[in-house]
């Protein structure tokens, strides 16, 4: 399948792995990028600059060149500007800065031969997003795993296409052919992909999340700022994470101002995080997590969701008559 984004990432398919941090390293992005998609390594705000430069490291190994991108939170940068030069230092093709206003950054990027995506959430901040000058816009529908905002990726998807002349990318809840080529024919230029390569055997999802990741159905995730009010992380309030359900998420969820008061709750998620108990700690991840049945690679996820949704494309347009 060729499309803008095949084209503008000099890629085979239309996919993009999600930039997850901290699950979506190096490996990952790698492994992604060999089987003709792109990879993202998501640079985590908690590593230091040497553990960054291991994770891009990992995706250069061996004179490997093909195309792979770097992904940046924006009120993460505003603390560690440092991310910005590491990103630029890495010469990737393409830093996705999502999250807030990527105006600031887009001149610095662009004057490094770097392209520039940025995941949106409304129609007021695609347009804001185009008015900067990103070369690609991601809608993000609230199915995503990880931080999103509150409109479905469908209707998201169509307000964003009419709003905006720069080339959309849908991410949200795609995780087979079929949400691939929904997505394609409805006008987008590609997928991003998150929740199903948590299961992918080069991500850096602890052993217990994935198993509770293969677990899980389409049911069981919440949309909720109580893991972030849990570890003091700043997220702009209008981005809540995605997140399996567990008993914190039951007891706590809409009540995190009693949590942080109440006696134990902190300690008790400390602990559980330090213990990797994910029956309280958190472990984010999208509504397509109902189709993440198995432990998997970077490359069957890859190759299995372009395959399908090339058959259903033809299906489709034999429809029109
Ligand atoms: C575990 C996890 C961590 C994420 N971390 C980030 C991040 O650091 N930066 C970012 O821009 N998006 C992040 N996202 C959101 C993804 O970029 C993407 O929007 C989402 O995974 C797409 O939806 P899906 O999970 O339904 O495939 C994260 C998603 C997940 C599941």
């Amino acid at each position: 399948m060729q499309t803008r984004l095949t084209e503008m990432l000099g890629v085979t398919h239309p996919i993009v792995n999600a930039p997850m941090t901290p699950q979506a390293g190096g490996a990952l992005a790698r492994a992604v990028s060999e089987a003709g998609a792109f990879g993202i390594v998501g640079l985590n705000e908690d590593e230091s600059a040497e553990q960054i430069a291991e994770q891009v490291a990992l995706v250069k190994a061996g004179g490997f060149s093909k195309p792979f991108g770097i992904g940046l939170v924006i009120w993460v940068l505003e603390r560690r500007p440092d991310l910005l030069d590491l990103a630029i230092a890495a010469k990737p093709t393409l830093v996705s800065i999502s999250f807030g206003d990527p105006a600031p950054y887009v001149e610095r990027l662009h004057r490094a031969g770097i392209l520039i995506a940025s995941q949106i959430q409304s129609r007021a901040s695609a347009m804001r997003a185009a008015q900067a000058g990103v070369d690609i816009i991601v809608a993000q529908g609230t199915e995503a795993g990880g931080h999103t905002g509150a409109v479905g990726t469908l209707p998201l998807l169509q307000i964003v296409l009419d709003a905006v002349d720069v080339p959309v990318v849908a991410a949200g809840g795609i995780a087979s052919g079929r949400g691939l080529a929904a997505v394609l024919a409805a006008g987008a230029v590609g997928a991003w992909i998150g929740t199903p390569f948590l299961a992918a055997a080069e991500s850096r999802t602890p052993e217990q999340a994935r198993e509770r990741i293969v677990a899980s159905d389409e049911t069981q995730t919440v949309l909720t700022s109580l893991f972030d009010r849990a570890q003091g992380k700043a997220w702009p309030q209008e981005f809540r994470g995605r997140a399996l359900r567990n008993r914190f998420t039951d007891q706590w969820n809409g009540r995190e101002e009693e949590m942080l008061r109440a006696p134990g709750a902190l300690d008790e998620f400390r602990a559980a995080k330090a213990e990797r108990d994910y029956t309280v700690a958190n472990v984010y991840a999208g509504q397509s997590v109902g189709m993440v049945s198995a432990r998997t690679t970077a490359r069957a996820v890859v190759e299995r969701i372009a395959a399908d949704a090339a058959g259903h494309l033809q299906r489709a347009a034999s429809l029109v008559r």
